[in-house]
């Protein structure tokens, strides 16, 4: 049985009254879900929110008023110095003070809006890691280049350019998001065997800059999310495919109902 991942990155979405009813009604109806509550009990499943940071320290407060293994925080960003002179950016030791274990890098909406680069993302990745948080590295190409065909040149180009100098420990710790800029946010889902295609290169690619056995149990470690426009009527097909581990929820991850109903799904 591979464990799930189900992670909801809220990008600019709800305020402090807005994350205070959905943190108390998400772990509300989880505490009364016997099957969600065993497969968090038994880490067959982890779920992770991303709350803007002005809405993080309410998530965590309430997170900690009732404690659930297996629900977890994180950060949309962080920055790869500790602290200094960095106008507007938040530190990774920020993050963690503040209740977070997770943190995405490279989003795409961080790659395209805000210019970030391949080598600022892999100083990112190194510091999320050396501060012990679980990375999630996000990749995936565009519309353009899907269609001019360089869908795989351009995950291979984001993977090997992130994975450099990581340990096979560090590529299993940190969790990888395939989200092609095309589907997120417009409804528009990549097809099962579309997402799959992807997921199955980046699991060679990281299996193989790792030196990990691809045939065998150990590349089960290498946990790989796909994320565009999922949400509870597709949810299960993208599951089923065997190198999907988990989603990236945006729009669909800012309501506990809405949340909840991937969550059911997704068992
Ligand atoms: O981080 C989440 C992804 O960008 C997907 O967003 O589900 O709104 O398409 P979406």
């Amino acid at each position: 049985m591979k464990k799930i991942f189900l992670f909801g990155n809220w990008k600019m979405n709800n305020g402090l009254e807005e994350t205070k009813i959905f943190f108390k009604d998400l772990t509300a109806q989880i505490c009364e879900d016997a099957v969600i509550c065993d497969q968090l009990e038994r880490s067959f499943l982890e779920v992770c929110i991303f709350p803007p940071f002005t809405s993080l320290y309410v998530g965590a407060e309430i997170l900690a008023q009732n404690v659930k293994k297996g629900i977890f925080l994180g950060g949309q960003n962080g920055f790869y110095e500790d602290k200094g002179a960095f106008t507007g950016e938040i530190s990774l030791p920020m993050l963690k003070e503040t209740g977070c274990s997770h943190v995405l890098i490279g989003h795409s909406e961080r790659r395209h809006i805000m210019g970030e680069t391949d080598d600022l993302i892999h100083k990112k990745l190194q510091a999320a890691l050396h501060h012990g948080l679980t990375p999630v590295l996000c990749f995936g190409e565009t519309l353009s280049e899907r269609e001019s065909d360089l869908t795989f040149e351009v995950i291979e180009r984001q993977i090997l350019k992130a994975v450099n100098g990581l340990t096979k420990e560090e590529i299993k710790k940190t969790i990888w998001a395939y989200e092609p800029v095309w589907a997120i946010g417009t409804g528009r889902t990549a097809s099962p065997e579309n997402a799959e295609e992807a997921c199955s290169y980046a699991r060679t690619l990281l299996c193989n800059y790792g030196n990990i056995d691809i045939e065998g149990e150990g590349h089960r470690d290498v946990h790989i999310l796909y994320g565009g426009s999922v949400k509870a009527a597709n949810v299960a097909s993208l599951l089923e495919e065997p190198d999907i581990d988990g989603a990236l929820i945006g729009g669909a991850s800012i309501t506990a109902d809405s949340m909840l109903e991937i969550i059911h799904e997704s068992l």
